[in-house]
């Protein structure tokens, strides 16, 4: 049976490990997204204290004590916004994004929405899953 990740607020010291993730589980946006759209790495060092600086609370899954998901969260008034969420490739359909999300959506009490690539539709198909309403960013 596969072990229940640990989810807890992201650290300072996490972040090394939360790019690592971002850009392994963002190559399957690869011929997939708009080509003009799709850089590797996916995210930078950059981008990741930005996004913090700008309020994403992210939230990471710890299987067997190594980092495995991030997810965030942004406070945009009258709603919530789901921003990157990534589970490392070798470990995704094994309950780790589901536990990240279900983590947010407890912590919110506002509308909790995503918006996500039009093309992505397995992260669409995720997130409906789950209740949350998904608009395409791309179009
Ligand atoms: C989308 C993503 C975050 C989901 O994380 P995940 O850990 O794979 O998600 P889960 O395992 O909780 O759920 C994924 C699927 O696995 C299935 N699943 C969950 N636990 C399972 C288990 N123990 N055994 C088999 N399947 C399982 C779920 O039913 C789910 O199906 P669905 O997507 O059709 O609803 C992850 O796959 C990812 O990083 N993808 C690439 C990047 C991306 O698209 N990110 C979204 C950006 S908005």
């Amino acid at each position: 049976m596969t072990p229940m990740p640990t989810i807890r607020s992201a650290r300072d010291a996490d972040r090394a490990a939360m790019l690592a993730i971002v850009n392994d589980a963002a190559r399957r946006y690869r011929g997939v997204i708009p080509a003009d759209r799709w850089h590797e790495p996916y995210m930078g060092a950059d981008e990741l204290a930005r996004e913090i600086a700008d309020g994403v609370d992210f939230r990471v899954a710890e299987l067997d004590g190594r980092l495995a998901g991030v997810m965030g969260i942004q406070d945009r008034g009258d709603v919530a916004l789901v921003r990157h969420a990534y589970v490392s490739s070798a470990v995704q359909q094994r309950g780790i994004g589901s536990a990240l999300l279900r983590d947010l959506l407890a912590q919110s009490a506002k509308p909790v929405l995503i918006g996500t690539w039009a093309a992505a539709s397995w992260a669409i198909a995720f997130y409906e899953r789950h209740g949350i309403f998904v608009g395409p960013v791309d179009v």
